[in-house]
């Protein structure tokens, strides 16, 4: 029987590469989104994933969500935290609200989402987790205190839950993609979009497969000594 994989945010963007690229690795995949049902009912329309609407930033509803993927798909072995939001400002004109909704799901969510699985893997010694970080976490990012303070979180927690899975046969790892061509990425005003790609060596953006394809590696049986680590994909942008 296929490994089950579950992605959070795993419908848009990023994560739906991530999805797919699972798909098509032979994984049974679940794809969690958080309110967009039109475009999650396309995704499923179109690729056969089955996708499950909650909240990662609510941690009863990830227990909840999980408790039902795993009922409908099997016990989950490989877990994506992809979800995240932005809520660029200065920050002389940030809110409290957009400190904390970044916080609640970009680094809060990637708690919630891994811990109702965490006991799980323990006791089948074995499990696949991948935290999908950024560039911004690693380098900081002007209107980004949030986003940035969010994601070098993920980082931390990479690192320490590495330790703790690696004597029961669990990796933790975390991909820091640079910009890439998605929504989120577009929704930057074209002009400052055009510096930040003047700023990238290769001289344009990423592509959400090219991340999909590093999700793919780490969660593969061989890369069982990768853990802890930090990928950075980011076309030179940063070499951290
Ligand atoms: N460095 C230095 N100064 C900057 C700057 C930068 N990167 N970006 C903007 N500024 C300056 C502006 O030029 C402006 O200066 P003046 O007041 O002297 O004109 C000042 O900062 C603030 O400008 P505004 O008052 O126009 O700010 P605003 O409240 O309208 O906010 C913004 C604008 C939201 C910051 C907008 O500039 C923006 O969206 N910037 C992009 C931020 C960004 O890169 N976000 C990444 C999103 S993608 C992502 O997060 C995915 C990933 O993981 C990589």
């Amino acid at each position: 029987m296929s490994r089950v994989a579950l992605v959070s945010g795993g419908t848009r963007g990023i994560g739906a590469a991530i999805s797919t690229a699972l798909k098509s690795e032979g994984y049974t995949v679940a794809a969690t989104y958080a309110g967009n049902d039109d475009k999650a009912l396309a995704f499923t329309a179109e690729t056969g994933i089955k996708t499950f609407k909650w909240d990662v930033s609510d941690y009863d509803a990830c227990v909840s969500g999980i408790a039902k993927v795993e009922t409908e798909l099997g016990q989950v072995d490989i877990l994506v935290n992809n979800a995240g939001i932005t809520r660029d400002a200065p920050f002389h004109k940030m809110t409290r609200d957009q400190w904390c909704d970044v916080i609640r799901t970009n680094l809060d969510g990637a708690f919630n989402m891994t811990h109702p699985l965490w006991n799980g893997m323990r006791d089948r010694k074995f499990g696949r987790v991948v935290n999908i970080s950024s560039i911004n976490g690693q380098k900081g990012q002007f209107a980004q205190t949030n986003y940035s303070a969010a994601k070098a979180g993920d980082i931390g927690f990479t690192k320490a839950l590495a330790q703790e899975g690696a004597r029961v046969g669990i990796t933790v790892n975390a991909i820091c993609p640079g910009y890439i061509a998605t929504e989120m990425v577009m929704a930057v005003p074209e002009k400052i979009r055009d510096s930040i790609v003047a700023q990238i060596p290769t001289g344009r953006l990423g592509e959400a497969s090219e991340i999909a394809r590093c999700v793919v590696f780490l969660v593969s049986d061989d890369a069982g000594f990768i853990t802890g680590s930090t990928l950075t994909a980011n076309g030179g942008q940063y070499m951290a």
